[in-house]
């Protein structure tokens, strides 16, 4: 049966847990293979993308394969060629989709009418493969994670899914800080917390800031969501990851931030450039963790 990447609810424990070990094996002998050779993978992409675009495109290409890049403007998505045509078309020509896409809801039709693995590239939903290059972040520092506090500071957002998708597999605890009216899916939530995620959702940023020992935040709107970014703005005051949310954290607190930042909104540049901050060791474990992921579709 082929596998489809979708959300971080595609991985069993131990597969989650191999991922980072993987992963971080890889970035240490800075891995090579042809596990992709004579394959072509499709990066479908909707809306606009540099890690993800070029840490995939590079992973294909230090595994031995091929790649493929489309957008809606230049292809007959843009022109409302149904998805389901499309899937089954690129099935015939290629081993693999890489999708960055709105509704969760069209990967999922991707991937039941394609007859090869589709990969969750970002959709409004989740962000699943940012966030295991984040645990692998994590894991570089704190490798059991154990008794870690880790806040989410900001949007009730796709990232934030996929983190809370994450606590179900690993043991820290994860507070969710975000304004009223942005809290993450409630069905989310609950099924982590079902399944035992050590998973807590406040309104107050230096509540989830306490003791933190990493402290997560993304932008306020998110792709597709351009329009809002006023509302959002006024909304999310309080919510800007600086100095005072540090202090309120453990002193060896470490801040991440997907990428890209709006510097002065979500997180200051202080913070971003400062000795706390982890991003771009968090922005290169993309290229490890894309490398893990197509291993375990295609090893
Ligand atoms: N973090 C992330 O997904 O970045 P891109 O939008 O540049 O791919
Ligand atoms: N939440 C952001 C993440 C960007 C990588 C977005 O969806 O735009």
């Amino acid at each position: 049966m082929k596998k489809d990447f979708l959300s971080i609810r595609d991985l069993i424990r131990e597969e989650a847990h191999e991922l980072i070990k993987r992963s971080a094996w890889m970035k240490e002998n800075d891995f090579r293979s042809n596990i992709l050779e004579g394959k072509t993978v499709i990066l479908i992409f909707e809306k606009a993308s540099t890690r993800t675009k070029v840490s995939f495109e590079v992973s294909i290409h230090h595994l031995g394969g091929h790649h493929v890049f489309m957008t809606p403007a230049e292809s007959q998505l843009g022109r409302s060629e149904p998805l389901r045509d499309t899937a089954r078309v690129l099935s015939r020509y290629a081993q693999g989709m890489v999708v960055r896409t709105f509704g969760q809801e069209k990967l999922i039709e991707l991937a039941r009418h394609g007859s090869v693995p589709v990969i969750n590239a970002l959709s409004d939903e989740f962000h699943p493969c940012q966030v295991m290059s984040d645990l692998l972040t994590i894991y570089e520092r704190s490798p059991d994670f154990e008794a870690l506090n880790i806040a989410w500071v900001g949007d009730g957002n796709n990232m934030s899914h996929s983190w809370i998708n994450a606590a179900i597999h690993f043991p820290f605890k994860l507070t969710l800080a975000v304004p009223p009216g942005f809290e993450p899916r409630e069905d989310i939530f609950q099924e982590a917390q079902r399944l035992g995620g050590n998973v807590h959702l406040t309104h107050d940023p230096l509540e989830a800031a306490r003791d933190a020992h990493y402290i997560n935040t993304d932008v306020w709107a998110s792709m597709g969501q351009e329009e809002e970014q006023k509302a959002r703005a006024d909304a999310f005051v309080g919510f800007r990851v600086d100095d005072r949310i540090l202090e309120a954290a453990h002193p060896e607190v470490r801040v991440l931030h997907c990428l890209p930042a709006h510097r002065g909104e979500e997180i200051t540049d202080a913070v971003i450039e400062g000795e706390r901050s982890i991003v771009w060791d968090q922005a290169e474990n993309r290229l490890h963790m894309q490398k893990a992921i197509l291993e375990w579709i295609y090893g």
